[in-house]
């Protein structure tokens, strides 16, 4: 899939680079980033190597986000590493359904670095835009960037999204919920359900807003969606990795009476 050339600008203004090869990638982190380059890759071999099961699985998630946000370019070249194309087709269908067609408040759900909130805030100059992620780090790492391009309309919050009391805490809803690839993770803490963490989404967006949801193989998790925003206007990307690098975004337009309209996109 073709970046959309809005998207592909954005990409180059903030550093993101073609892939390498994995070794290639491996020599240049140690050789640039040294001792915090090598922290990264160890902890990702290790989890690499280990399973979802393991007790300490949830730490080593955590102590990796860290890691690899360590500083803005550590992070930024891991993410064009693991991450790149994955933001190049997103943003592009982001771009191409023209959901919201306006927005006043839009929230990015597990927002890591920031590369996908500060596109929207950028695409949405006059809206307020606020990411939430866990990740200290993270947060530090999308305040450098959001700094770095000038951007007034971001803010980043440092938290648990779905422990934050963020609704009742703003008190107004959001005209846009982005969530990508960060529900699946949440999932991961027991307390959380798959009904809980929609009814969460639920009361953030507005009435006539937009949810964006793309996790990988969580069917469920997009039925409980779909079951709980019923006629709401909502865009899912159903995220498959299934296929190694190969990317497939089933993108479902529930646009109130407009169900149905689907399509498939391959990425080769
Ligand atoms: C795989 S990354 C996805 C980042 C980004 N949204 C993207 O599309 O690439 C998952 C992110 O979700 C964050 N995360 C997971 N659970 C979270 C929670 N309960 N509250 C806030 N952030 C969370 C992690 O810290 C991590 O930055």
């Amino acid at each position: 899939m073709q970046a959309h050339p809005r998207v592909q600008q954005y990409l180059d203004a903030i550093g993101i680079t073609p892939r390498r090869v994995v070794d290639d990638f491996e020599r240049f982190v140690v050789q640039r980033y040294g001792a915090a380059g090598a922290a990264f890759l160890d902890l990702s071999h290790g989890r690499a190597d280990a399973t979802q099961e393991e007790a300490d699985y949830p730490q080593l998630v955590e102590r990796l986000y860290r890691a690899k946000n360590a500083s803005w370019e550590l992070s930024r070249d891991v993410t064009s590493q693991y991450a790149g194309r994955q933001y190049a087709n997103y943003l592009s269908l982001f771009v191409a359904a023209k959901e919201p067609p306006t927005a006043a408040r839009i929230i990015d759900i597990g927002c890591d670095n920031g590369i996908a909130t500060c596109f929207y805030a950028s695409q949405f100059p006059d809206a307020e835009v606020f990411g939430i992620d866990r990740c200290a780090e993270g947060i530090k790492c999308a305040e450098h960037l959001a700094h770095m391009l000038g951007l007034k309309n971001v803010n980043f919050i440092h938290g648990d999204a779905f422990a934050s009391g963020l609704e009742s805490r703003h008190g107004e809803t959001c005209d846009l919920v982005a969530m990508t690839l960060s529900g699946y993770e949440a999932l991961e803490d027991p307390r959380l359900t798959n009904a809980s963490l929609v009814a969460f989404l639920h009361r953030l967006v507005s009435p006539t807003g937009t949810l964006i949801a793309m996790e990988p193989r969580m069917t469920a998790m997009l039925d409980e969606v779909n079951k709980q925003f019923a006629e709401q206007v909502l865009v899912n990307l159903f995220f498959d990795d299934s296929g190694g690098n190969e990317i497939a975004a089933k993108v479902m337009f529930a646009h109130k009476q407009q169900l149905g309209r689907d399509l498939v996109l391959h990425d080769d």
